[in-house]
């Protein structure tokens, strides 16, 4: 079976370059955000979100400029999606996902099936009624978001803290040690398309819990049940600190053959200690090839569960603490437009773009293409660049497979559905600063474009 892919096609075309050839993107065209600093790497950076802080314009505008991706913070777990049993609720899980395609972002499920925030119903079944229960839910869940979910945390939290590596007890153990691979294996009879994880904490370095989950997910490989992905948490604080071993231990996860995502990050904290925290998670994902996302635990230090800790990149009024400078120029972002990079701030961009090396020529534009592909679809978000002149519109034509078609289109107009197909900019992002950037994407059926965009100034 293929599994879903995530790939970047670093490609570019300018205006004035000969036709037909490519231009390497200079620096000064290099991502300034935390999603784009990760996508020119190959991967997604995203964030828990809550759906009632949606209406908050400096959340959302964090949350657009931002993220790659999202994760439901509470609205796709057990109580929130089936607060009765057999009657199921994912109004608020849904603004957050609809939303969250509107925007390309994708979307992490979290979760299917966890200990923890079960409805009162569920907490009060045991036996064969739990495990049918639990895999009616899975069924359900899976089945509603089916082709809309990039991964999906089916299992979480099942292991026990402490030295033994034992699973941790639950009504849902105590139905059979049976119960995860159950449990993905329903994930994967009711969707085909998302990755499926295991999800945990405390497993972020090699002790007996993540030896457990290792062997755990060992066997599930070499019995051929569904597993794709790992995730790990990574809540860290001075009592549960960033082990020295976190990338040798995603890069064994990785090993096995899954891929290794972080999942809910956040770093109790401040100031130049935290930045150096989060910049070491990054570069030890960026070290590990299957280490294909990251997600911070919400926005501000205000929208933390660990708010006291002020654990996240951006502070209570929205503004990047030197913990995000240090995310993003560990990411590889070489212009930072809020503050300089808090551990070397030598290596800033230089001031003067008449004089750097990195100054962007050509009055044209320049476009690449990031694309999620699954079986039979895919999503595909182009950047458009800006070269040395303000654009006062853009088209960026494609070439899709024969057989594929583009389906939904946003923050663009498409011309044609099949073949050569070319986007144009809408009312709101024709206009782009010299060397800025602004994005568009669109879904299509069948296989994803492999081909040099076109980019055209208008
Ligand atoms: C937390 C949420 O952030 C809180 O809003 C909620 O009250 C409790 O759950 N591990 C997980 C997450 O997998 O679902 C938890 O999220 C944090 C710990």
């Amino acid at each position: 079976m293929t599994r879903p892919r995530t790939t970047v096609i670093a490609l570019a075309a300018g205006l004035l370059a000969a036709a037909g050839s490519f231009v390497v993107l200079s620096p000064a065209d290099a991502a300034s955000t935390l999603g784009s600093a990760a996508a020119a790497k190959g991967r997604y950076f995203g964030t828990a979100v809550a759906a009632y802080k949606l209406s908050d314009s400096v959340y959302s505008g964090i949350l657009n400029r931002e993220f790659t991706s999202v994760t439901p913070e509470n609205e796709m777990k057990w109580d929130a999606t089936e607060p009765t049993q057999g009657s199921f609720n994912y109004s608020s899980a849904d603004t957050i996902v609809n939303r969250a395609i509107t925007n390309g972002q994708k979307v992490r499920g979290h979760a299917l099936a966890w200990h923890s925030q079960q409805p009162g119903w569920a907490q009060n079944l045991s036996g064969t009624a739990l495990r049918n229960a639990m895999v009616n839910h899975v069924t359900q869940v899976a089945t509603h978001y089916r082709g809309k979910i990039d991964s999906w945390d089916v299992v979480n939290e099942a292991f026990a803290d402490g030295g033994n590596g034992a699973r941790r007890d639950s009504n849902l153990q105590r139905t059979g040690n049976d119960w995860i691979e159950v449990a993905f294996r329903t994930a994967r009879a009711a969707d085909s398309t998302a990755k499926l994880c295991y999800n945990d904490y405390n497993t972020d370095g090699q002790n007996a819990k993540s030896n457990a989950v290792y062997a755990m997910v060992q066997d599930f490989k070499a019995r051929g049940v569904p597993i794709d992905c790992v995730g790990f948490q990574s809540h860290f604080n001075s009592a549960s600190p960033l082990p020295s071993d976190y990338q040798a231990n995603l890069q064994r996860f990785a090993n096995l053959g899954v891929d290794v995502q972080i999942t809910e990050l956040d770093i109790e904290g401040s100031g130049t200690a935290q930045a150096n925290s989060y910049a070491a998670v990054v570069r030890a994902c960026l070290a590990v090839t299957r280490c294909n996302g990251i997600t911070v635990w919400g926005i501000r230090d205000t929208d933390s569960w660990r708010a006291s800790g002020t654990p996240l990149l951006f502070d209570g009024s929205g503004n990047p603490k030197a913990a995000y400078s240090a995310t993003l120029t560990a990411l590889g972002a070489t212009t930072d437009p809020s503050t300089s990079p808090p551990t070397s701030p030598s290596t800033s961009p230089s001031a003067s773009p008449s004089t750097s090396p990195s100054t962007p020529s050509g009055s044209g534009c320049t476009a690449s293409v990031s694309v999620n592909a699954w079986t039979g679809g895919f999503v595909a978000t182009v950047k458009v660049t800006a070269g040395a002149t303000r654009l006062s519109g853009w088209t960026v034509g494609l070439t899709l497979p024969s057989g594929s078609a583009v389906s939904n289109t946003w923050s663009a107009t498409a011309s044609g559905t099949t073949g050569a197909v070319s986007f144009t900019n809408v009312a709101y992002n024709g206009a782009v600063n010299p060397a800025a950037t602004t994005e568009f994407g669109f879904q299509g059926t069948g296989t994803a474009p492999s081909t040099t965009p076109t980019c055209t100034a208008r």
